[in-house]
């Protein structure tokens, strides 16, 4: 862990509508203490965005992001949502190029860079995903891939605002296979994501932009990864929906 903070995010994808939201975050608060060591932030359907806020009530470590937006401000965009109206809602963060929106939706490159610059102008934090298929690694194209995925990503923002941003390194080989990248191979993949965000915005600001791993973390492996030099936290799929497994990752890493 190369951060000061460690960043702990739970995508539920598409999984917890309002009533479920409501009884994981009842279950999940009496097993997690705000710790200002850490950050912990989900990532519910938008459906269950305002439930999840009411349910966290007073306990506002527990942050809300969306998973996807679109980078109209509003219109005629049947089944879309914007950064803006996720901010209304309670989000203060928004995933960006997740590996199943640019792989089940076929958002491109270029769809991103806009999604990363309508979050970036609502205020709010972009969670760029990068990561490469299980074919684009066996060709040896780790690299090229994810530092075409991070320069488009990052292509309509300011250094400024580069510097505000969190980066999500999730191979698609690992998501929900059970099959984790080994924390020397995250590593790897983080020093060169790492390094493309020195080129960006200089070395010292480039090492205060989380780097976070995702791809089939789970309580049994969450100390080994956080113990890996360059990753900074973890985005979790499916261990993040059980209140009590994502408590013990939530918890991981005390110093
Ligand atoms: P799993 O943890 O289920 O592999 O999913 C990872 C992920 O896609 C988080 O965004």
């Amino acid at each position: 862990m190369s951060f000061a903070k460690p960043f702990f995010g739970g995508n539920w994808k598409m999984n917890h509508g309002p009533s479920a939201a409501r009884r994981f975050v009842e279950e999940f608060v009496a097993l997690y203490e705000p710790h200002d060591d850490r950050t912990v932030v989900f990532f519910p359907p938008a459906i269950s965005l305002a439930e999840f806020r009411a349910a966290a009530g007073a306990r506002d470590d527990l942050q809300a992001g969306l998973q996807d937006v679109f980078w109209e401000v509003s219109g005629a965009y049947t089944g879309s949502i914007s950064a803006g109206m996720g901010r209304d809602a309670g989000a203060g963060f928004a995933l960006a190029g997740h590996s199943e929106r640019r792989h089940v939706f076929a958002d491109s490159d270029e769809d991103i860079s806009r999604k990363v610059g309508a979050i970036v102008a609502e205020g709010l934090t972009p969670v760029l995903c990068v990561g490469e298929k299980l074919e684009e690694r066996e060709r040896g194209e780790v690299e090229s891939v994810v530092t075409r995925q991070l320069e488009a990503g990052l292509s309509r923002l300011s250094r400024e605002q580069v510097e505000g941003i969190v980066i999500a390194y999730e191979p698609v080989w690992a998501i929900g296979t059970g099959r984790t990248a080994s924390p020397e191979d995250a590593d790897r993949v983080h020093e060169v994501i790492r390094a493309l965000l020195g080129e960006q915005v200089g070395e010292t600001s480039g090492r205060a932009i989380p780097i976070l791993y995702g791809g089939s973390v789970k309580a049994g492996n969450i100390e080994e990864l956080l113990a890996a030099p360059e990753i900074d936290g973890v985005l979790v799929g499916g261990a993040s929906l059980d209140p009590s497994e994502f408590a013990l990752i939530c918890n991981a890493g005390g110093r």
